[in-house]
């Protein structure tokens, strides 16, 4: 593919690029959108640094992408529900996304990307690594895709965000959003499949018994983690990074306790998986 208004520097031959030449704080033009909407189909998540953007600024880049996704348990800073503030220190118990997971699969109509601001960063850890989930479809055996194809699993936000909150000492005992999705997605942009279930979301396979279930279930996500489709990002200050939740699963490494991790999320919306 060749960008006129942006380089892109792929990290591995499976997954993610450097995308630089871009100042995302100014508004894109339609042919940096259009590249920069072609690197991330490309590479399935794509990274940018020094990008000293305001919240504003970061919710007209989503936005250029479409609709912003409002995140159903964690509220944003006042006048910004549509950020979602990511953010660690001594005083943590947890942190958010630190299983694989694709952002928000319980929802009917999960996100289609996310974007990454981290403005403060640990003087040591806090990566965040990506697994294509295409590229682990397409290394499936032919029977197994064939078995695959015709199921569904049963996605819950209840028992990870319940869990989150009983951590932080509330009640833990909200509904929040479910829905049944194919285990194999096709990304409706390339057409690619991919994998779409994993530990923090979904909770079974529906159909099968319950051990046949978690035996697939913990098979795919071994599968899905290997370290042929895994990239690995270490963030700077004013990094950012933007993954297609189509195409990627996600985890971000909790390793800096005590220090310092911090920054906001935006979240585009998405469709229902076919
Ligand atoms: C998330 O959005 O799941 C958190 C990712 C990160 O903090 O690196």
């Amino acid at each position: 593919m060749s960008y006129q208004t942006i380089e892109v520097r792929p990290l591995t031959p499976t997954l993610g690029a450097e995308v630089s030449g871009v100042d995302l704080s100014a508004p894109l033009s339609d042919q940096q959108f259009q590249e920069i909407h072609d690197g991330l189909m490309a590479h399935q998540v794509i990274f940018f640094r020094d990008q000293d953007i305001t919240l504003e600024q970061h919710k007209d880049f989503g936005r250029r992408f479409g609709p912003l996704h409002i995140h159903p348990s964690a509220p944003g800073p006042a006048g910004h529900p549509e950020i979602l503030r990511i953010h660690a220190d001594e005083n943590s118990k947890q942190v958010a996304g630190h299983r694989w997971h694709s952002d928000v699969s319980c929802d009917p109509e999960p996100p289609m990307g996310s974007i990454l601001h981290i403005h403060t960063v640990p003087s040591i850890g806090g990566d965040t690594l990506f697994a294509s989930s295409n590229a682990a479809y397409e290394a499936l055996s032919a029977p197994m895709k064939k078995f695959l194809g015709d199921l569904s699993a049963r996605h819950d936000g209840g028992p990870n965000y319940n869990r989150r909150a009983q951590i932080n000492g509330k009640p833990g005992d909200k509904q929040y959003p479910y829905a049944d999705h194919p285990v194999i997605r096709t990304h409706p942009v390339t057409g690619k499949k991919g994998i779409y279930v994993s530990p923090v979301f979904t909770q079974y396979i529906c159909d099968l018994p319950e051990d046949e279930s978690r035996s697939i279930l913990d098979f795919l996500y071994a599968h899905n983690r290997k370290e042929q489709f895994v990239c690995r990002f270490t963030w700077k200050k004013d990094s950012i990074a933007f993954w297609d939740n189509r195409a990627v699963q996600h985890l971000a490494m909790w390793d800096y306790f005590p220090r310092v991790r911090s920054g906001y999320r935006v979240t585009v919306a998405g469709d229902k998986p076919f």
